[in-house]
């Protein structure tokens, strides 16, 4: 019971690993908030953190709107009475090389995967210091470590995700904040298979294939992040701050 009574905001919540954070975090004793902009999955997941014994709300939404993050934070500050762990988990990945990406698919990229840290960091932290310390995971990609190919958008905002996860960690350690990112290869989520699919794929086959090119035989499945952002959450990596941490299964970028 690595965070019992401790509460805990996550977004992205229902998604693939968003999911996968919230069963985990709800078996070891957090009070949980959960944020997406999937209304039924916040509801469906909130229900089921509370089968599994936690205490758990959500507030559904969309994080490119500033007033939203903001109110995320207020929300679970007011509902659990202070926060002390924030996984900005949330993400889209638009494809494309410069030129084939638009203003809209630039826009919404910075939005969600950067912008909406900030802001979520932003309103978070002065409840952190509230509580006398606290936790920040972000999830970054290796995509935003090393240029991935053709997604210039997706790689810029997660290389900013990097930038602002050290810039944090530095600033808000002597507030007893720890900040760090994870920095995932695939993992085996909507996110990947729905790539697939736009594609005529079959997602199952095409995991399947994907799995050849990890040196550790295949690609994440959301567990094997979770539970990086987990360990990056607790007092069990009470000395690592400002990391972006990458869980690849020793597949280097490449392409
Ligand atoms: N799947 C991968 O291969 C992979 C690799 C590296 C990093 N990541 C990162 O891991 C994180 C989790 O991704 P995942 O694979 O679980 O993806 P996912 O698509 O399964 O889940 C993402 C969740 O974010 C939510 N979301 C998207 N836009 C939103 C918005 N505007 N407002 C509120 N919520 C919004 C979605 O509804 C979804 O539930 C993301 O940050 C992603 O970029 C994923």
């Amino acid at each position: 019971m690595r965070f019992e009574n401790q509460v805990v905001v996550v977004t992205g919540g229902a998604g693939g690993v968003g999911q996968t954070l919230v069963r985990l975090f709800a078996r070891e004793g957090a009070r949980i908030m959960i944020s997406d902009i999937n209304e039924e999955g916040c509801r469906l997941m909130a229900e089921e953190a509370r089968a599994l014994g936690a205490e758990a709300d959500y507030l559904a939404g969309n994080l490119r709107q500033k007033e939203y993050c903001e109110a995320v934070i207020s929300q679970a500050a007011e509902r659990f009475g202070g926060i002390d762990i924030l996984l900005n988990n949330a993400g889209i990945i638009p494809r494309g090389t410069i030129e084939e990406t638009s203003d809209e698919m630039w826009f919404t990229a910075m939005d969600v995967n950067l912008n909406a840290v900030f802001f979520l960091s932003r309103a978070a932290i002065p409840h952190m210091k509230k509580r006398g310390g606290g936790a920040i995971v972000n999830t970054s990609s290796v995509w935003g470590t090393h240029p991935g190919p053709a997604h210039v958008a997706y790689c810029t905002s997660k290389g900013a995700v990097a930038a602002l996860t050290k810039n944090l960690g530095r600033d808000c350690a002597p507030l007893g904040i720890r900040v760090n990112a994870v920095c995932p290869h695939e993992i085996n989520t909507p996110m990947i298979r729905s790539g697939f699919e736009r594609r005529g794929l079959d997602p199952d086959k095409a995991v399947e294939e994907l799995n050849k090119t990890v040196p550790l035989g295949r690609i994440a499945e959301p567990e094997d992040i979770a539970d990086v952002i987990a360990f990056l959450a607790s007092d069990q990596s009470r000395y690592i701050a400002g990391e972006t941490i990458e869980v690849t299964g020793a597949k280097p970028v490449s392409g």
